[in-house]
């Protein structure tokens, strides 16, 4: 790996005080009681000032700032002009916590703003989507092509009796087809609900089941690393335990071997040919529903976050706007799974709404080479690039000959989400792919907040390596302590203090959930789940997560989730799941677990433990490790305490061990961690 201090030596001038605040950063945080994240960021001095000619191009001005604070509902209804309605709203906002409404009395349907009004103009004939295979294979589709697909899949829906409201589950690797079936689900009215393709059987059959959905849209097969994911096979399974679930449709990827259930199955390629060509937009309610996304949180079962339509495009139209400055000439490449939120705004409905052209890819970074994504940078052009900090610190594992062998002078912009990025990968990012001319912004969001909230503008933001900067226009929020009271000084928790266009509407079937989970804190107060401080300019560095819930490449696992899929298994009784630091996913998973009778452990168990993780949930949550310990540190009424399974597996000074029932059982763990 390239270090950090080779780095910064080449990018000139401002590497020398680079490598002063990093060397100090490194000494306080060793001073103190072990190095960690906040530390090293507490201490992050560098700062990078906009360049003049970005900032004369940009789509943001300084002014928006103060714009969106003197009239917010203003600023929002500005944005939300610049959409197709059908019937224009009567109030911009209207909120009772934990409710808000947006665009109240507003209709619409958003495939509008995506697909109609451009294929009125110019842009019809403009490059929408840019796709490239695992194997290698292209697809580009302009608007117009996009708007057909869309229209004759909105069709197809319709013939298999889809309806307004009704749900679609969408079980897709990353291929065009996934695009045009959610748009087509938004034609009708239809919520679609995309989980991703890397999750296991069972994780689909509990969302389809949740969600009672009527049809699912699934592929005979994608590809990874070269590998088949055989996914309509994978769903097969699933579908023995869905009865909600009518009809299937089949998108023809490759020549997988599949069966086919006739009368319920039907194939992708069939059901276009018969379509019409046209299908009338259903207009909408602003605040119908326009997906699902199921996320972890911190009790077992995941939470199927509800977005609405209005609201939502607004404020990823307005984001991606300003955030990414996106313009006519620019290739876009957000290289998200379209199974997370990422890919729900900033590809599939964010660029669309503003007539972008972007680039989607179905594989891995490292197929078959470690340049992967370098050469499709070269290849297409790409301006804008947005990917996660794993991502990054896995190139900056992999080394830097991978981009160096590539042109990569047409990026203008970098963007990260996530997960706090680290100064050290931000500086690679900065030098090392942009080349020291691309303005990067850190964009801190969730699932829930449909859209970024804290975030640099570009042009406009001075940025500093490691903060997400400053909550975007419009957007209010500040750090609290338990008591709501306001945290000058230090961390607190993350709090969203208005409401904002793309908040959540709700979880799935569980009202009570909600209101739980993220407006009982505080009254009236959005609670995020994430720690936070704010500097004395007014910059927010994000910490992490607070919850039971642990940030691994990215995504979000609950805890709880893994040890509920651990003592499924037969040999294990109870299991403990702890997030410990990790080179490159940030943070990753350590599974404590006992063992029933007079099972032995050796590392066959541990790896059938893991596969049996990866069957249940998905190969994300596989953990990194597993302990067999004979017993887990838990408080007399029984709570395992797992902070002090976190200290142990940290190598940190135990804290506070008073409640613990059996005071011996933590250095019987701590010799087995240190030994298996
Ligand atoms: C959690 C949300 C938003 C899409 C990807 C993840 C963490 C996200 C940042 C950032 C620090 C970040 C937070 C948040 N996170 N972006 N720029 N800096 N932390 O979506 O699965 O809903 O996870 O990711 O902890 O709560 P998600």
């Amino acid at each position: 790996m390239p270090t950090a201090k080779k780095l910064k030596n080449k990018s000139g001038k401002k590497s020398g005080a680079a490598v002063k605040s990093e060397k100090k950063a490194r000494a306080t945080s060793s001073a103190q009681s072990g190095p960690s994240t906040i530390d090293t960021l507490l201490d992050e001095k560098r700062s990078f000032k906009p360049k003049a000619a970005f900032a004369k191009a940009a789509n943001a001005k300084k002014e928006v700032y103060a714009q969106a604070r003197r009239n917010p509902e203003q600023f929002w209804g500005k944005l939300a002009e610049e959409l197709v309605w059908n019937k224009k709203w009567r109030q911009v906002c209207s909120f009772k916590a934990p409710d808000a409404r947006w665009f109240v009395g507003g209709k619409l349907n958003i495939t509008e703003s995506c697909l109609d009004r451009h294929v009125e103009t110019s842009r019809r004939n403009k490059a929408a989507l840019i796709w490239e295979g695992e194997p290698g294979d292209k697809q580009t589709l302009t608007y117009y092509a996009l708007y057909r697909q869309v229209n004759k899949f909105a069709n197809v829906l319709k013939k298999l009796g889809i309806n307004k409201g009704d749900r679609v589950a969408i079980y897709l690797p990353m291929i065009p087809e996934l695009m045009i079936t959610a748009l087509a689900c938004a034609r009708i009215g239809a919520i679609h609900s995309v989980v991703f393709g890397g999750f296991s059987p069972e994780s689909l059959r509990d969302r389809i089941v949740d969600l009672e959905a009527k049809l699912l849209i699934t592929a005979d097969g994608g590809y990874r690393r070269g590998q088949i994911i055989p996914l309509k096979h994978d769903a097969d399974v699933a579908l023995a335990e869905c009865p909600s679930i009518e009809h299937v449709v089949i998108v023809k990827r490759g020549n997988f071997l599949l069966r086919i259930k006739d009368g319920r199955d039907h194939w992708y390629h069939r059901l276009m040919q018969e379509a019409d060509n046209f299908c009338p937009p259903v207009y909408v309610d602003s605040e119908h529903p326009l997906f699902i996304l199921y996320t972890s949180g911190t009790t077992g079962k995941p939470k199927g976050i509800m977005h609405s339509c209005g609201g939502y495009l607004t404020g990823v139209y307005a984001t991606t706007k300003y955030v990414f400055d996106l313009k006519d000439d620019d290739v876009f490449w957000c290289t998200a799974d379209i199974g997370w939120v990422t890919g729900h705004s900033y590809l599939v409905y964010g660029p669309t709404a503003n007539g972008a052209t972007q680039v989607m890819y179905e594989g891995s970074p490292d197929w078959p080479d470690r340049d992967r994504f370098w050469q499709i940078v070269e290849d297409n052009g790409v301006s804008i690039f947005y990917t996660a900090p794993t991502a990054i610190r896995a190139f900056m594992k992999w080394g830097e000959e991978w981009p160096n062998r590539h042109d990569l002078s047409t990026l203008r912009l970098l963007g990260t989400v996530g997960e706090p990025i680290n100064p050290e990968a931000w500086i690679w990012y900065h030098e090392v792919i942009g080349k020291g001319n691309c303005p990067i912004v850190d964009t801190w969001w969730q699932t829930e907040t449909g859209h970024i909230l804290i975030t640099p503008l570009p042009g406009v933001t001075t940025t500093r390596p490691g903060s997400a900067t400053q909550p975007f226009p419009g957007i209010e929020a500040k750090i609290l302590d338990d008591d709501g009271r306001e945290v000058k000084k230090g961390g607190g928790y993350l709090a969203i203090t208005k409401p904002w266009p793309g908040m959540l509407r709700g979880i799935w079937g569980d009202r009570e959930r909600f209101v739980e989970t993220y407006w009982s804190k505080w009254p009236g107060i959005y609670f995020p789940g994430d720690g936070a401080r704010v500097d004395q300019q007014g910059y927010f560095w994000i910490l992490g997560r607070v919850d039971d819930v642990i940030n691994t490449a990215g995504h979000r696992i609950s805890t709880m989730e893994v040890e509920s899929a651990l003592v499924e298994h037969e040999s294990v009784v109870e299991a403990a799941v702890v997030g410990i630091p990790h080179d490159l996913k940030g943070e990753c998973l350590a599974a404590f677990v006992t063992l029933g009778g007079s099972l032995e452990f050796d590392d066959k168990t541990a790896k059938r433990l893991t596969e049996f993780v990866a069957r249940k949930i998905g190969a994300i949550a596989k953990p990194e490790r597993i302990i067999h310990v004979p017993d887990l540190p838990k408080t007399r009424s029984g709570k395992i305490m797992r902070r002090l399974l976190r200290d142990i597996a940290t190598g940190k000074i135990l804290g506070d061990t008073t409640t613990l029932a059996d005071p011996d059982i933590l250095a019987r763990i701590k010799k087995q961690y240190e030994e298996d």
